[in-house]
């Protein structure tokens, strides 16, 4: 055998398949590696076609100690942006085999010496099934949270919502009627708290509804993990981590990931990358020839759809603002079609706007001339507005973003929530202030503020720097 083989812990990494869960997991395998683990990387089939076409067939080669494996197609998880049910079914019902036969295989190849016996698991927290397998095989097993610790805990109430009669509603007009901006007072951790804050998936009348049973299941697993990993800092959640660090014995909040990498030295991993859109070269050059701190980023993230006429509202409110911006219109964006802009709005935006297919955000998001960020608020994009010191305007769609506006609006005054009706007039008045208002400077002074605590808090002697020390000596390095 080997003696590098014998010598360097090797973590499994599993993400969830889709774009806002793959990017922090490759963020925290380069963070693993970069401290001496072996990684392997574990795409689905489908999603591991969709980076190689994006990227390059040879976006994955030539890595040394980091190895990408593929989970054979499962039914379901083809169209990834659009059905998250079958997606989720599918992992629920179809990954737990094939992940035990990856397993084998890695163990296989550790006796031949290839590579080091695999000594832990990281999960997502949604891929919670792959605990069965940490379990048969004795290796410690981590969940990443890919989400705010905010809406993890408010996910935690779940069963309580159901017991309490709140979920699920009585029926439609609920959404609408007010209902919604009820009080929560009775989750500690959460202040001032709306219904409509909470996770976005309590708004179902569905009693069967899949994901709220989904969603208990897994965090009734939660008991079962060696350790569960936030991406995230005690700066920024400093009330909900009070709460949950009282009910985890195990808890690891060891983010911004992005932060910690801007500031290790990682040159031989910089080409490695995990879009699964093709990324537009335009947008750099483009950014480069603009004033610093003038232009709107417009994106919303992965998941989010919109209506044809709620993305012309945007349009003529950013057409209309007369601020530059810089606009990622995802082909699967708009539900039910692509989208053709008259000739009316092309002319009019011809010589402020530009708007492209998919663009490496985290480093928009860094570039000087961005000066204000218009997001739905998945946590992504969230920390990366703050790394990138970038003030937001918000407008969530599902999941967690309601909460994590919240936060962003409320909390930390970062940003400026836009109705979920979206109007032009709104769009247009908002983005003015976001760009040249009063309440746009005292934006961008508090999240300058914040942007340099998670720098700090990602150094050497920083509180997430030594909690992956910690998280790496006390769980992931631990003997059975
Ligand atoms: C989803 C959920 O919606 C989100 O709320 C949850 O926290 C994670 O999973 P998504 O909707 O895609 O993610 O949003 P987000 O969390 O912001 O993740 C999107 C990721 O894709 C970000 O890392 C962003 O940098 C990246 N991205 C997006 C690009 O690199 N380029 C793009 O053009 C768009």
């Amino acid at each position: 055998m080997n003696n590098f083989a014998e010598t360097k812990p090797h973590a499994v990494l599993t993400p969830y398949p889709l774009q806002g869960h793959i990017n922090p997991m490759l963020q925290l395998a380069k963070l693993l590696h970069l401290r001496g683990f072996y990684i392997t990387f574990v795409n689905t089939e489908h999603n591991h076609k969709r980076l190689l076409n994006s990227m390059g067939p040879k976006a994955f080669d030539g890595f040394t100690d980091f190895d990408f494996k593929i989970i054979p197609e499962m039914n379901g998880d083809g169209d990834v942006s659009q059905d998250l049910q079958s997606l989720r079914e599918s992992i629920r019902n179809n990954f737990i085999n094939p992940f035990r036969e990856l397993a084998a295989r890695l163990d296989d190849s550790a006796k031949s010496g290839l590579i080091p016996p695999v000594t832990c698991l990281v999960s997502d927290s949604f891929m919670s099934v792959t605990i069965q397998v940490a379990e048969e095989l004795a290796l410690p097993v981590v969940l990443l949270v890919p989400s705010s610790a905010c809406s993890f805990l408010s996910a935690l109430h779940f069963r309580t919502l159901i017991e309490k009669g709140v979920i699920p509603l009585k029926d439609e007009s609920y959404l609408t009627n007010g209902y919604l901006d009820a009080k929560v007072d009775w989750i500690p951790g959460l202040q001032n708290f709306r219904l409509k804050d909470l996770l976005a998936f309590i708004r179902t009348t569905n009693p069967n509804d899949l994901m709220i049973e989904f969603i208990i299941e897994v965090g009734d697993r939660f008991g079962r993990v060696s350790a569960i990993l936030f991406n995230t800092c005690n700066d920024l959640e400093s009330d909900v981590m009070n709460v949950l660090y009282s009910m985890f014995p195990s808890l690891y909040t060891i983010g911004p990931f992005a932060s910690f990498l801007n500031q290790s030295p990682n040159d031989h991993l910089a080409s490695l990358d995990s879009n699964l859109w093709k990324e537009d070269p335009k947008c750099f050059e483009w950014l480069d020839s603009k004033e610093p701190g003038s232009i709107v980023y417009v994106n919303f993230g992965s998941t989010t759809v919109m209506s044809l006429e709620k993305l012309l509202e945007f349009a003529w409110g950013l057409a209309n603002s007369k601020k530059p911006f810089l606009w990622i219109i995802r082909p699967d964006l708009v539900i039910g079609g692509s989208v053709v802009f008259s000739s009316e709005f092309v002319n009019e935006i011809s010589d402020r706007g530009l708007i492209v297919g998919w663009c490496q955000q985290e480093k928009v998001l860094k570039h000087p001339s961005i000066g204000g960020f218009l997001t739905h608020c998945g946590w992504n994009s969230t920390i990366e507005s703050i790394c990138g010191g970038v003030p937001v305007l918000c407008w969530p769609f599902f999941a967690d973003q309601p909460t994590n506006c919240r936060y962003i609006c409320k909390i930390w005054e970062i940003g400026i929530e836009i109705d979920s009706n979206v109007k032009r007039g709104e769009v247009e008045k908002l983005v003015n202030e976001l760009m040249v208002g009063e309440r746009g400077k005292k934006m961008r002074e508090k999240i300058n503020e914040m942007k340099k605590k998670v720098e700090e808090d990602t150094r050497p002697g920083g509180g997430s720097y030594m909690n992956l020390d910690r998280l790496i000596k006390e769980v992931l390095l631990k003997q059975n």
